[in-house]
């Protein structure tokens, strides 16, 4: 009947919508019917609808079940794997014999046999989302025996080793085709039972094994809405469910990006509510840190080695090594067991299991067995039963907030290893020690000044060495220029030669030579600070070494005058490029995307990587300069030391920053931390992903900000929409989607929430790294805009003066 010419979904509800009078009602099919494209049956109550779509902007058409009241959302797709590229005179229709049959101009294309011959078959489509073949009130086919990447409440997960029945979800291959994607989402029954989302064959997130109450790595909220059900036989696990609790409309869907979420719908039925997203946070990703780490989602870094093990690798962020041991195991009674209490058990990739062991024969065992490397009950239940034993090494471990403190695992240590208490606390401050720890000092006349303990205490070494009239710093020497050689390199400082105007003062270029080119920063007079720090801070800024960090060449202190001296970078800063409509052409996605990780990069080594730790706290496209090669070098680090004074605690009563790249706590509160430059880092991703600005940003259809507007598109999964036009021919999707994915959790408005540099440069540059769903950004709240705001200012609780001397403007 319905002649598709423009085969969309939205065309096939439109036709639902003009056959309603003969489709109200109807939720069942008799052979002696077919049901054409562009007609649908409705189950009993409006809640299911059954019939042909196409994706849009695909040319295939599948039979599928979605909701009536937001038929965007398909939660079953019968011919996934064969779609109808020519959607004209299909029909579907119900043999008389009980088969599922889809014709094409009478001729059968597709068909799905029942479990038996009927005699007097119906297709049904229930209220629950499941479509059935009923023959004689006996069901002898239903939709969810096949799963696709969705499961509804009373739909079974099953894995039946002894019957061969196995069904899971599986994702779709992408937003328009949901033939079988990568991910899988299944129960697993080796050793003890868990479920895991597969990629592939490769392990991408598992709940923990079943602890006889209860997956040992959950600790989602039990919900009254919907309870899973699970069917053991013996320690097997057959299927799980859930039943139906309440009248909430709910499911959980397996997406094309590996993310498992658990959907509700509203009261008012129209929209859809994500309750919760596995994987939760980077914790969850399988083995993030690596054999024998462990992973705490509250710490930073987040992973940490189990007592006994060392980091093996060098770098904070690469933990896919993990850890080895610090010392060997001696085997026999040299051994003994550490007790690590509340944690998701190790994947059990070598394992021995024993059911009916006690915890005590499980420990001598272990010990008798020197490969064996740790132990665990099988199950908390009936005071810890059964005996779960693993070889080789142990991976994936994470600490679980509310787990059940009865899930121990014991590892196996040396006893030395053991009875020297402080080594976890030894390898904890190793840690420390690298990432720079923030600690606060108070000095006498009251003033607080934070600084790194390694700092601290070079600092300390280095005011004793003046003291005792040494002049220079023996193991660094600053280059000092002279203020004439400057002032004829700049031209007296003329107009002509500023560059750039910032936070901290005007910037000129210059010539020292032909070849020599510089720039020159010269600072403002607010800096307070004594000429003996303000030199110390400026030797620290100077050994901050990075590809990614504009250079800093030297110094120049005369009278009052204090200028820096750069490297000169040719092609100015990033704004110069990303906001102008030609200029933006030179930067192809390739180019954007080796921009984006040369400044992640650049700051992962300020946050983390560097002697120092420092925070930026003026991010912005305007500070990431480019060189001959449109290399990003990120300029003006450090600084906010020098002029942080009092500010560098972690609340500063003033404000070193910029209109639109400002985390909504620093610009309230005044609170900083690295997480707010993480913020700064999400909103310039964004600004280089769709060549916008987000300050001046305006949309004809919301008031929104760029990065609501981001957040926004993100959801209705149409993220691609954000990106900058002249990027068409050029662009990666993947990769650009990953970037949006990635700024949008930099965003987010809980600084808790967002990564750590670390993680960040791990998901740019990790394909398969799973992400977790951003939640709503900062500053997500319609505004009106007015296009008189000044595009950039700093803010300030202090004096105008102050607010002036760190006003930040635009280069020009
Ligand atoms: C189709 O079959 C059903 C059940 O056998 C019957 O009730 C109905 O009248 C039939 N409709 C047509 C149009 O023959
Ligand atoms: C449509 O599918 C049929 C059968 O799979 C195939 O032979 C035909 O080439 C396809 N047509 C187009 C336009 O892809
Ligand atoms: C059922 O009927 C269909 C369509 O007539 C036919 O193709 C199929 O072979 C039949 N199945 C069985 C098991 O007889
Ligand atoms: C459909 O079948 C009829 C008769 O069997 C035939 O005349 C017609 O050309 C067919 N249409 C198409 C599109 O194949
Ligand atoms: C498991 O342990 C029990 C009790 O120690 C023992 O009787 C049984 O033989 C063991 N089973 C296996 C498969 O080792
Ligand atoms: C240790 O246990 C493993 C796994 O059960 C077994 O293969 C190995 O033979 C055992 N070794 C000894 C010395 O008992």
């Amino acid at each position: 009947m319905a002649h598709s010419k423009f085969p969309t979904i939205l065309y096939t509800i439109f036709h639902a919508l003009t056959f309603l009078n003969i489709c109200l009602g109807a939720d069942t099919l008799f052979p002696n019917q077919t049901l054409e494209n562009g007609r649908t049956l409705i189950s009993a109550n409006q809640i299911f609808e059954v019939g042909f779509f196409t994706p849009v902007f695909s040319g295939n058409t599948f039979l599928g079940i979605w909701y009536k009241s937001t038929p965007d959302v398909v939660v079953w797709v019968a011919n996934r794997k064969n779609p109808i590229n020519d959607s004209q005179e299909i029909a579907l229709g119900i043999a008389p014999n009980g088969t599922l049959i889809i014709t094409r101009n009478g001729t059968v294309i597709w068909y799905k046999v029942s479990s038996k011959i009927a005699s007097n078959p119906v297709l049904r489509l229930l209220d629950t989302g499941n479509l059935v073949v009923v023959d004689d009130a006996i069901d002898i086919w239903q939709s969810f025996d096949s799963p696709s990447d969705t499961r509804l409440p009373g739909m079974q997960m099953v894995n039946n080793p002894n019957t061969g029945d196995f069904k899971y979800l599986t994702s779709w291959r992408n937003s328009i085709d949901p033939s079988p994607g990568d991910f899988t989402y299944r129960i697993e029954n080796k050793g003890l039972p868990e479920l895991v989302i597969f990629r592939g064959a490769v392990k991408r997130f598992r709940t923990g094994p079943w602890n006889g109450l209860e997956f040992s790595g959950s600790s989602v909220s039990p919900n009254p809405g919907y309870k899973l059900e699970a069917v053991f036989d013996k320690d097997l696990m057959l299927s799980v469910y859930e039943a139906y609790y309440s009248s909430t409309i709910t499911r959980l869907t397996l997406q094309q990006s590996g993310l498992l979420q658990r959907y509700s719908m509203n009261e008012m039925k129209d929209k859809w509510n994500v309750a919760y997203t596995l994987p939760r946070d980077s914790c969850d990703n399988y083995g993030q840190c690596g054999p024998y780490g462990v992973c705490s989602i509250d710490k930073e870094p987040i992973c940490e080695c189990l007592k006994g093990f060392e980091p093996k690798a060098q770098q904070d962020w690469d933990w896919s090594s993990g850890c080895s041991r610090i010392r060997p195991l001696n085997c026999g009674s040299g051994d003994a067991f550490l007790e690590v209490i509340g944690v998701k058990y190790p994947d059990m990739v070598e394992y021995w299991l024993n059911t009916s062991m006690s915890l005590k024969e499980c420990h001598d065992e272990c010990l008798r067995n020197c490969s064996c490397v740790a132990y665990a009950n099988t199950y908390i239940t009936n005071g810890g039963t059964g005996c779960l034993m693993w070889f080789g090494e142990l991976i994936d471990i994470r600490e679980v907030h509310g787990a059940d403190s009865k899930q121990i695992v014991y590892v196996r240590l040396p006893v030395s290893e053991l009875q020297s208490n402080n080594n976890l606390d030894k390898t904890k401050k190793k840690k420390h020690d690298k990432a720079g720890k923030l600690i606060v000092i108070s000095t006498i006349t009251g003033v607080l000044i934070s600084c790194l303990i390694c700092l601290g205490i070079r600092a300390l070494r280095l005011r004793l060495k003046k003291r005792a009239g040494k002049q220079k710093n023996e193991d660094f020497e600053l280059p000092s220029f002279k203020m004439a050689a400057i002032a004829a390199a700049t031209n007296n400082f003329s107009s002509e030669n500023l560059i750039g105007e910032g936070g901290f003062g005007p910037v000129y270029g210059g010539k020292l030579s032909a070849e020599e080119e510089i720039a020159v920063k010269r600072l403002s007079s607010s800096s307070r600070q004594g000429l003996e720090e303000f030199k110390n801070e400026v030797i620290l800024i100077a050994k901050l070494q990075h590809r990614n960090l504009v250079r800093l060449l030297g110094c120049c202190i005369e009278g009052d005058e204090r200028l820096l001296i750069y490297e000169y970078m040719q092609n100015r800063s990033l704004d110069y490029f990303v906001f102008d409509e030609n200029r933006k052409k030179l930067l192809t996605w390739p180019k954007r995307f080796d921009i984006i990780m040369g400044i992640s990069k650049g700051l992962l080594y300020l946050h983390h990587d560097s002697r120092l730790k420092v925070i930026h706290r003026d991010l912005k496209t305007g500070n990431i300069l480019l060189d001959g090669n449109l290399n990003p070098k990120i300029s003006d680090f450090g600084l906010a030391r020098i002029f942080g004074g009092d500010q560098t605690t972690a609340r500063t009563k003033r404000v070193i920053g910029t209109y639109g790249y400002m985390a909504p706590e620093y610009a309230f509160d005044g609170k900083f931390s690295v997480k707010s430059d993480i913020f700064s880092i999400g909103v310039i991703l964004l600004e280089i992903v769709s060549g916008k600005k987000n300050r001046g940003f305006s949309h004809c259809n919301h008031h929104h900000s760029l990065l609501g507007h981001a957040w926004l598109l993100w959801k209705e999964n149409k993220a691609l929409e954000l990106m900058d036009e002249c990027l068409k021919d050029t662009y990666n999707e993947t990769q650009v989607k990953r970037c949006i994915h990635v700024a949008l959790l930099c965003i987010q408005k809980f600084p808790e929430n967002r990564p750590v540099m670390s993680s960040v440069v791990f998901m740019l540059g990790h394909e398969e790294a799973v992400l977790c769903e951003p939640g709503e950004p900062g500053f997500f709240m319609e505004r009106s805009y007015s296009c008189n705001a000044e595009n950039h200012a700093s803010i300030s609780n202090g004096s105008k003066k102050d607010s002036m001397t760190i006003t930040d403007l635009e280069p020009r």
